[in-house]
Order: C-alpha cells, then sequence, then structure tokens
C-alpha cells in the first residue's frame, strides 16, 4: 500500500528527531534564552541564531507555527489564482525554511528552490531538515544579507516570513521593493499584532505602487478602510504543540492559535474573495454576526439568521478568515 505522508506531518517527524537525544531541560532552556534575544532591541547588527542550539530551539518552538500561518496565507492566494502554480520560489530570510515547506504543501510537485539569510547556522539545519521532504531536496541554502545592496534572481514566487520584524525601515523597505522586482508574486507574512499589521500594510503599498495586485487576504488592491490606531488585521492558524512547547509555556492545551498578518499579491490577475470574515465568528442563538472586509473598501457586519436557511448553515460553519458568501460552485 502506497500512503502518502503530509509535509506537515514529515516536518513534524523531522522537528521531532531534532529533539531526541537533546535532554528536555537544555531544549527549554535553549527556547527561552531565544524568546529573551528576540524581546531584546530588533533590528540587531548580527544574526540572533547563532548556534546549532538556538536553530534547533527556533526550529522546534517557532517553525510548527510560522509553517502553519504561511500555509493559512498560501491557501488563500492559491484559491485566488487557482489556475497559477508557481514554477521557481525564493525564501527571503528564510531561516531554517518554514516557508519553502508550506509551499510544497499547497502546491504539488518540484520548482527550484532558494533560500535566503544571514545566519549560516540557520541555513544549514534548515538544509538537513529539508532532506525528509523530497520537494525541497535540491533547494538552495544561500547566505544573503539583506540590505541596500539586496538584489534577487528572478523567481515566480518570493516568500518574506517573519522577517520584516528584524529589520530598519530603510531594509525593509530594500527588501519589499527586491521582491517586487524579482517575484510574479509576492507573499509576506508577519505576527498578527499592531505592529505586524502595520509594517505588511507599508509593504501592501509598495506591491500596490509597484503595480501590483492584491490576492489576498484583501477583496480589492484600494486602501485599507481600516482607521490605523484602531484594529489591525489578524488571523488565526491553529498548530499542535510539540512537548516542547508544553514544557515552555506550561498548560496542558494540545494546540495554540498563530496570529499573523499578512498580504499575498501578483502581477498576473487574480480573483481575490468578494468579502473576507476578519474576525471570529458569533454564535448566539438562531443567528451569526460576522465582521466582513468588503470589496466597496469598507468594514461591516452582518448578521445572518435562521431565515436566510442555506446561509444561515454556511454562517455557522464559517471561519475567521474564511471568504463570504462561502465559494457555492465547486
Ligand atoms: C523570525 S526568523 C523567520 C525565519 C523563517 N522565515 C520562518 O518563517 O520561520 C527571521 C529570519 O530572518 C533572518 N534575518 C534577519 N535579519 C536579516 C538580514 N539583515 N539579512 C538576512 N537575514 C536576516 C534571521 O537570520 C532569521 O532566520
Amino acid at each position: 500500500m502506497n500512503v502518502s505522508v503530509s509535509p506537515a506531518e514529515t516536518l513534524r517527524a523531522a522537528l521531532g528527531d531534532l529533539l531526541d537525544g537533546l535532554p528536555p531541560r537544555q531544549a527549554a532552556q535553549a527556547v527561552a534564552r531565544l524568546i529573551a534575544n528576540y524581546r531584546g532591541a530588533t533590528p540587531t547588527d548580527a544574526p540572533i541564531l547563532r548556534d546549532r542550539a538556538d536553530v534547533a530551539a527556533y526550529a522546534a518552538y517557532r517553525m510548527p507555527a510560522t509553517f502553519g500561518a504561511v500555509c493559512s496565507a498560501l491557501e488563500a492566494f492559491a484559491d485566488a489564482a487557482a489556475d497559477w502554480t508557481p514554477g521557481s520560489h525564493t525564501d527571503v530570510g528564510g531561516g531554517t525554511g518554514a516557508a519553502t515547506w508550506a509551499v510544497s504543501a499547497t502546491w504539488d510537485g518540484t520548482r527550484p528552490v532558494t533560500v535566503l539569510d544571514w545566519a549560516e547556522p540557520a541555513l544549514a539545519l534548515g538544509r538537513e531538515l529539508a532532506a525528509a521532504n523530497p520537494a525541497l531536496r535540491e533547494a538552495r541554502w544561500q547566505r544573503a544579507r539583506i540590505g541596500p545592496s539586496l538584489s534577487l534572481e528572478s523567481a515566480d514566487l518570493v516568500t518574506v516570513s517573519y522577517v520584516l520584524n528584524e529589520l530598519a525601515a530603510a531594509d525593509r523597505a530594500a527588501l519589499v521593493d527586491a521582491a517586487a522586482s524579482a517575484g510574479q508574486a509576492v507573499v509576506i507574512v508577519e505576527a498578527g499584532t499592531p505592529d505586524g499589521y502595520a509594517r505588511v500594510m507599508e509593504a501592501r503599498d509598495r506591491l500596490v505602487a509597484a503595480g501590483f495586485r492584491v490576492a489576498a487576504p484583501c477583496p480589492h488592491s484600494a486602501g485599507c478602510p481600516i482607521v490605523p490606531g484602531t484594529d489591525w488585521c489578524h488571523f488565526s492558524a491553529r498548530v499542535s504543540r510539540s512537548s516542547l512547547h508544553r514544557q515552555v509555556k506550561g498548560g496542558s492545551l494540545p494546540y495554540e492559535d498563530e496570529k499573523f498578518a499578512y498580504v499575498a499579491a501578483a502581477r498576473f490577475p487574480v480573483s481575490p474573495v468578494p468579502s473576507r470574515v476578519v474576525r471570529r465568528p458569533q454564535i448566539r442563538k438562531g443567528q451569526v454576526l460576522l465582521d466582513l472586509c468588503e470589496a466597496e473598501e469598507r468594514l461591516d457586519r452582518t448578521t445572518v439568521t435562521k431565515r436566510h436557511g442555506e446561509l444561515y448553515r454556511a454562517a455557522r460553519d464559517a471561519a475567521w478568515g474564511d471568504p463570504w458568501p462561502p465559494d457555492t460552485e465547486g
């Protein structure tokens, strides 16, 4: 029997193997050190991921979450570009390669893959993990510093996942401009915080100015209707917790929800959703309240009641981040 294993399961197993032989206490200490570093001043002048222990801790602790967030963003993008498959992929600030795993989980097949990062230990571990994924075995893991002199080779898809946060404003601009020059499609993911959203908005503006159309999450490429400072657009991806997570964070929940903000944009025509659910739907007796971002460049709360029949049943199933109304073709 030929049982195919998904990239998500393969990644989980490869990350589990990483911690084999590392005493749990040591792994937890490495994670704690890393979290403390990330709470310090970023951007930094030198890589935060300095050695294998740092990188193994980063990968085991954060990679399932960044992988989950990028998968959600790519899924929304793939829905808006149904006939498109990337023929090549560059992941900038790719670290241990979470976004390359997410691309391989979203689109079948193999393609030339390049991962760029300034932290050699991260690239080395990424290469090691990628040996378990047939779609990534030929990937190139290259050292590169993001800065004013960054130039990228052409690629169908350029991803930038959880990187803008680590860069000064001028380097963020240089990175987004380089991605826009090199890519037919660009997907940028950040933490789902007000600051993460602000960085995504800044990148979105640059991509639109460079001639890109927004494919997701927005229903349009015009200005975001959120009044700055009043709210922030973000989404949530459910991620299974590893034993390392439970050890570091305590608690017994088998999962956690990774909040993220993102923009996916392309140079080619895309079909954004008519509107998107931008908050967790509130289910009340006989009605569902949906907060929507709409094609008319506005936010709206709509109430779907039992009287709406089929639509009401769909609203009860709707999740934060879903298109609305649901796609009834297919
Ligand atoms: C939070 S990690 C994200 C890694 C990966 N993209 C992911 O989603 O899991 C940020 C990455 O950006 C890289 N990075 C930060 N500043 C950089 C710079 N100036 N040049 C190159 N890489 C940089 C770091 O080394 C690290 O691997």
